[in-house]
C-alpha cells in the first residue's frame, strides 16, 4: 500500500495502522519528525472538515504523493468576518472521521481554537494585491486568514508536499505565492475540481443554498464550460470569451 522508498515490498504486504486522531500540534509534529528521520515523505491536506467528494479527491490524490498523509481539520476563525458563518459552518466529525479511515489517512489532526491561537494572535501573514481582487473585495479579512492559518499548520506539520483544490483558485495562488516569498519548503499541488452531475462544483456550503439558489449557481459552470469550448474552437478574444459568461 505505501510508496516507501524503503523495503517497500514488506511494507506494501503489512496492514495498514489505524488511523491516529490527534489534537495537539506537538503530537503531530512529533510524529512528522520521526518519519522523516526514516527517510519517508509527509503529504498534508488542509480542510474546514463537513467532507464531500472533493475533500476525498484532494486526500486520494495526497495519499499517492508521498508516504503517509496527514490531514487537518480545523474550521478556522480569522477566515470568517463578524456576520458571516463561522457558528454556522457545517460541521460532522463523526462521519468525517469514517471517510477518512478509508481513504486512509495516518493522521487526522483537529486541533481547537486555543491549540491554533492560544490566548490570541499578534502576528498575521497579509497577502497583497492578489488578495485584494475577485474574493478580496467581499471578504477583505478573509485571504490574511487563510494565509495565517495555513503557514501555521505548515509549521506544525512540516510535509513535503500538500494539495488544494483548484476550486478556489483564488486561495491557491495565493498560497503558492505565500510559499514562494517566505521560503516554505513545500511543494503545492493544485487538484481538479470536482463536481455534482449538472455541473454544480462540489463544496460543503452547498448545503445552504435554496433551490432557487441551487439553480442560479449552475450558470457558473455552464458559463466557464461554455467558455472552455469556445477557447477548444480556437476563440482567443478576451472579449469574446468573458462575453459568454
Ligand atoms: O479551503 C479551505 O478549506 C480553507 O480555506 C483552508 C485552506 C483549510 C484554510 O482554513
Amino acid at each position: 500500500r505505501r510508496v516507501s522508498r524503503s523495503g517497500g515490498d514488506l511494507l506494501r504486504m503489512t496492514p495498514a495502522p489505524r488511523m491516529r486522531v490527534l489534537k495537539s500540534p506537538a503530537a503531530v509534529r512529533r510524529q512528522v519528525r520521526a518519519w522523516r528521520a526514516e527517510g519517508t515523505r509527509t503529504a498534508f491536506v488542509p480542510t474546514m472538515g463537513y467532507f464531500h467528494d472533493g475533500h476525498l479527491s484532494l486526500m486520494r490524490r495526497a495519499r499517492k504523493l508521498a508516504d503517509h498523509l496527514v490531514v487537518s481539520i480545523f474550521v478556522n476563525p480569522t477566515q470568517f468576518a463578524p456576520g458571516e458563518d463561522f457558528a454556522t459552518y457545517p460541521r460532522d466529525m463523526g462521519k468525517d472521521r469514517l471517510l477518512t479511515e478509508k481513504v486512509p489517512v495516518d493522521i487526522l489532526f483537529t486541533p481547537d481554537e486555543r491549540a491554533i491561537y492560544g490566548d490570541g494572535c499578534q502576528t498575521f501573514v497579509t497577502p497583497q494585491a492578489l488578495a485584494k481582487r475577485m474574493c478580496g473585495l467581499s471578504r477583505p479579512i478573509f485571504f490574511q486568514g487563510v494565509a495565517t492559518v495555513v503557514a501555521k499548520l505548515f509549521h506544525i506539520v512540516n510535509p513535503h508536499v500538500a494539495v488544494f483544490g483548484e476550486k478556489d483558485f483564488q486561495q491557491l495562488t495565493i498560497i503558492r505565492r505565500m510559499v514562494k516569498d517566505l521560503n516554505f519548503d513545500v511543494n503545492i499541488i493544485g487538484a481538479a475540481t470536482v463536481r455534482e452531475p449538472d455541473g454544480l462544483a462540489m463544496s460543503s456550503r452547498n448545503v445552504f443554498l435554496s433551490e432557487k439558489e441551487r439553480e442560479d449557481a449552475l450558470a457558473l459552470s455552464s458559463g466557464l464550460s461554455s467558455v472552455q469550448e469556445a477557447f477548444g474552437e480556437g476563440e482567443r478574444s478576451h472579449a469574446a470569451l468573458q462575453a459568454r459568461l
